[in-house]
C-alpha cells in the first residue's frame, strides 16, 4: 500500500495536482480482479425479528385491534352510548381467552350502546377491503354496525352492518368492511347495536379482530405496506427469537405450541419488552411469512435460560428433559410427515406439507445475563437430541464466545455473533471477521448503530464499513441481521430501529440505515474478487463482487470529506451508481422530515476502460455493471 496516495496529493493544491495526473488519476484507484477471491453466502442479508417497539402487534401482524383478547383489563377499549363495558370472567370465549366484553345496558337505554378500541395508537385505513371478526352472545337478533372514526373529527372511513343472531353460546360473526383511506392514524373502531333491542341485558363480546387486506390475502396475515418495504430488501431469511424467545421467566418464555391453532385457542403471553403479545402472529405465521417472502426460516428455540429469572434457570441436568422434548416436538410439528402425531396436527391446521426448515439456534444471547457457565450443557442437550433426529439441521449457537460454548463445538455448528456499537466502533471492527478463527461459519444474528434516536447517516456509513468488512469474508459470515427491524413510533421500547412507521397509512420511514440494507442486499454476487488499490482502507472501504450478470462494487465513505473514486475492472464499460449521503453526520430521516434520500445514475467508462466518479462526505454506494 502507498502511504501517501494520489488522493492525499490531489488535496495539496494546483502542482500537487498535476504532479498526482502524471502519476495516475486523481483519488482512490481501485482495481478489480475479474477472478479469485472467495466464494460469498447466497443467505448474507435477512431479517432478525422479535415483538419488540409493536413490531408484531401493532406492526407487521395484521390485525389492528389493540387487547382483542382483554387480556390487559380494558385497555383501548371505552363504552360507546349508554351502556357501560366490563371484562367478564363468568362468561369466557374459550378456555384459552377466558374472559369477554360485556355490555351492559339500562332498561331505559335508547340511540345505540357498543364499544370502541383505540388500536394500537390509531388504526391505519388504508383504503383496502377490510375483514372484521367477533364473537357475540346473549339475547339479541339485530343488526350490528361497525364503523371505523376519525378521533375527533367523527369522519367516517368505514361503515357496515351485519345481521346477528346471538344466542347462549358465542356465535362467530365475520363481514367485510368496504374503506375509504384516512390521512393518518387518528380513527378509532366502533362496534354498536340497537339500545332498545337489548335494554335491561347484557351482551358479550369475545375477541374483535380487524384486519386490512394482507399481504398476499393471507389470512390472518401480514400488513402489506411492512411487508412491502420487507420486500424490497430482498433478504435470504428470517430469524425471529431475541429476548421475547427468552421471557422474562419461564413460564414467559415464548411457547411454540402457543401460538398455532386458531387464534381463540392462542392464550397469548406477556412479551419480554413490557406489554401482552396475541401471538396472532404465531409459528405458522412466521413460516408463511418466509414462503411468501422467499426467506429462509431460522427457528430460535428456548434454551433453559430465561432474562429475569427469579431464581429458577438457568434449567440444567434433568429439569432441562421436557423442554428438549418440547423441541422435538416443534420439530416434528414443522418437519413431520403428516401421519406423525405433531405432522398431523399441523395437516389439521391447513398445511399438509412439512415446512422447509433447515435452521435451528438453540437460546438467545446465552453469553450474557448468567447464561454462559451453563450454556456448554444446555446446548449440548439441545444439540445431541435434534442432531440425533435431524442429522441435517444447520445447528446455531446462540453466542461466539469461546468461554460459553462446549469444547469442541460440534463440528458444522455455526456461531451467533451480535454487535450494537457506536458508528466509530463499527468502523473500527471493520477488519473483526479478517482475523477471526475461520474453522468456525458464523451468523452476526443482531447488529446496528448505536445510542441515536433515529437511525444516522453517520450510522449507516459505519453499518456499511462493517458489512463491507463481514461481505468480504462471507465465505465464513454466512448470514448477517440488522436489529431491531421494526418501531412503532408511538410505543418504543428500543432506539434506534432500521425501519419505524406510524399508524398513518401506508407508514414507513425509509432510514439512512434502512437504504443502505436494501442496496446491500439487493445487489449480491457469489463471489468476492480481490481488488487491489493504491489507498489504504480508511475513510473509504470498499467489497467487490460478482454473478453470473454483473460485477458488483460497495464502497462506504466514513468521513465528511469527497472522495474521487476510479474503478478498472476487465471488460466492464459501464453501470448504474446508487448512492446514499448526506454532508451532515448526523442527518436521519424521522416521523416529522425526510432528508435523505439515495440518488442513482448510470455511468460510462472512459477510453482506457475505467469508471470514476464522486464519493459525497457521508455516503455508502453501489455500483453494478451494466
Ligand atoms: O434487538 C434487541 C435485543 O438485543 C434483542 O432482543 C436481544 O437479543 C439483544 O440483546
Amino acid at each position: 500500500m502507498v502511504s501517501s496516495s494520489p488522493s492525499r496529493l490531489c488535496s495539496l493544491g494546483k502542482l500537487a495536482i498535476v504532479l498526482s495526473l502524471l502519476s495516475g488519476a486523481c483519488g482512490i484507484n481501485l482495481s478489480v480482479s475479474s477472478d479469485g477471491g472467495n466464494a460469498s453466502s447466497p443467505l448474507l442479508y435477512g431479517f432478525m425479528f422479535e415483538d419488540i417497539n409493536y413490531s408484531g402487534d401493532g406492526g407487521i401482524y395484521g390485525q389492528l385491534l389493540k387487547n382483542n383478547g382483554l387480556q390487559s383489563e380494558l385497555n383501548a377499549f371505552a363504552a360507546v352510548g349508554s351502556g357501560t363495558i366490563a371484562v367478564d370472567t363468568e362468561n369466557p370465549l374459550t378456555s384459552t381467552i377466558p374472559q369477554s366484553l360485556r355490555i351492559d345496558v339500562a332498561e331505559d337505554a335508547s340511540g345505540v350502546v357498543g364499544f370502541s378500541n383505540s388500536g394500537y395508537w390509531g388504526i391505519p385505513v388504508d383504503g383496502s377491503v377490510f375483514q372484521t371478526i367477533f364473537w357475540v352472545k346473549g339475547s339479541f337478533t339485530g343488526d350490528v354496525t361497525v364503523r371505523l372514526v376519525g378521533n375527533g373529527t367523527e369522519i367516517e372511513y368505514a361503515s357496515t352492518v351485519v345481521s346477528v343472531e346471538a344466542a347462549d353460546d358465542f356465535t362467530y360473526i365475520t363481514t367485510d368492511l368496504p374503506t375509504e383511506k384516512a390521512p393518518d392514524g387518528e380513527v378509532y373502531y366502533e362496534l354498536t347495536v340497537d339500545a332498545s333491542a337489548v335494554a335491561g341485558q347484557s351482551l358479550y363480546f369475545g375477541l374483535p379482530q380487524l384486519f386490512p387486506e394482507t399481504f398476499k390475502s393471507r389470512e390472518n396475515g401480514l400488513k402489506p405496506n411492512l411487508a412491502n418495504v420487507l420486500d424490497t430488501i430482498k433478504g435470504s431469511f428470517l430469524r425471529w427469537g431475541g429476548n421475547n424467545l427468552e421471557g422474562n421467566s419461564e413460564d414467559q418464555r415464548w411457547k411454540w405450541n402457543e401460538t398455532i391453532g386458531p387464534v381463540e385457542d392462542r392464550p397469548g403471553r406477556q412479551g419480554a419488552w413490557g406489554y401482552y403479545n396475541s401471538d396472532g402472529l404465531g409459528l405458522m405465521e412466521y413460516l408463511y411469512w418466509c414462503e411468501d417472502l422467499g426467506l429462509a426460516p431460522i427457528l430460535g428455540v428456548w434454551a433453559g435460560f430465561a432474562l429475569q429469572s427469579g431464581g429458577n434457570t438457568p434449567f440444567t441436568g434433568d429439569v432441562l428433559t421436557p423442554y428438549v422434548d418440547d423441541v422435538l416436538n416443534e420439530l416434528e410439528f414443522v418437519l413431520g410427515d403428516k401421519s406423525t402425531t405433531y405432522g398431523s396436527l399441523r395437516a389439521s391446521y391447513g398445511e399438509e406439507n412439512p415446512f422447509p426448515v433447515t435452521m435451528v439456534e438453540i437460546g438467545n444471547e446465552d453469553n450474557l445475563g448468567g447464561g454462559c457457565e451453563s450454556y456448554a450443557e444446555r446446548f449440548t442437550a439441545f444439540y445431541d437430541a435434534i442432531h440425533a433426529a435431524y442429522p441435517d439441521l444447520q445447528i446455531i449457537t446462540s453466542t461466539a464466545d469461546p468461554a460459553c460454548l462446549p469444547s469442541p463445538v460440534p463440528e458444522g455448528v455455526w456461531l451467533d455473533y451480535h454487535l450494537y456499537a457506536v458508528p466509530d466502533d463499527l468502523v473500527a471492527d471493520f477488519g473483526y471477521f479478517d482475523n477471526l478463527d475461520r474453522s468456525y461459519p458464523y451468523f452476526i444474528g443482531e447488529y446496528a448503530q448505536s445510542e441515536a434516536t433515529w437511525p444516522t447517516m453517520q450510522g449507516a456509513v459505519g453499518e456499511a464499513v462493517y458489512m463491507i468488512g463481514f461481505e468480504r469474508n462471507s465465505d465464513v459470515v454466512k448470514m448477517a441481521a440488522y436489529a431491531p427491524l421494526f418501531q412503532l413510533v408511538n410505543a418504543t421500547q428500543w432506539v434506534p430501529d432500521l425501519i419505524p412507521y406510524t399508524q398513518t397509512p401506508d407508514s414507513v420511514i425509509e432510514t439512512p440505515s434502512y437504504y443502505v440494507q436494501q442496496m446491500f442486499s439487493a445487489n449480491r454476487g457469489d463471489t468476492i474478487l480481490p481488488v487491489t488499490s493504491d489507498a489504504e482502507f480508511g475513510p473509504v472501504y470498499w467489497v467487490a463482487s460478482s454473478n453470473e450478470d454483473s460485477v458488483i462494487v460497495k464502497l462506504a465513505n466514513y468521513g465528511a470529506d469527497v472522495q474521487d473514486l476510479t474503478l478498472s475492472i476487465p471488460d466492464v464499460t459501464g453501470g448504474h451508481l446508487t448512492i446514499v449521503a448526506s454532508d451532515d453526520a448526523a442527518a436521519a430521516n424521522t416521523d416529522s422530515e425526510t432528508v435523505v434520500v439515495p440518488t442513482e445514475k448510470d455511468v460510462t467508462a472512459a477510453a482506457d476502460g475505467s469508471v470514476a466518479f464522486t464519493l459525497p462526505a457521508w455516503s455508502v454506494a453501489v455500483f453494478v455493471s451494466s
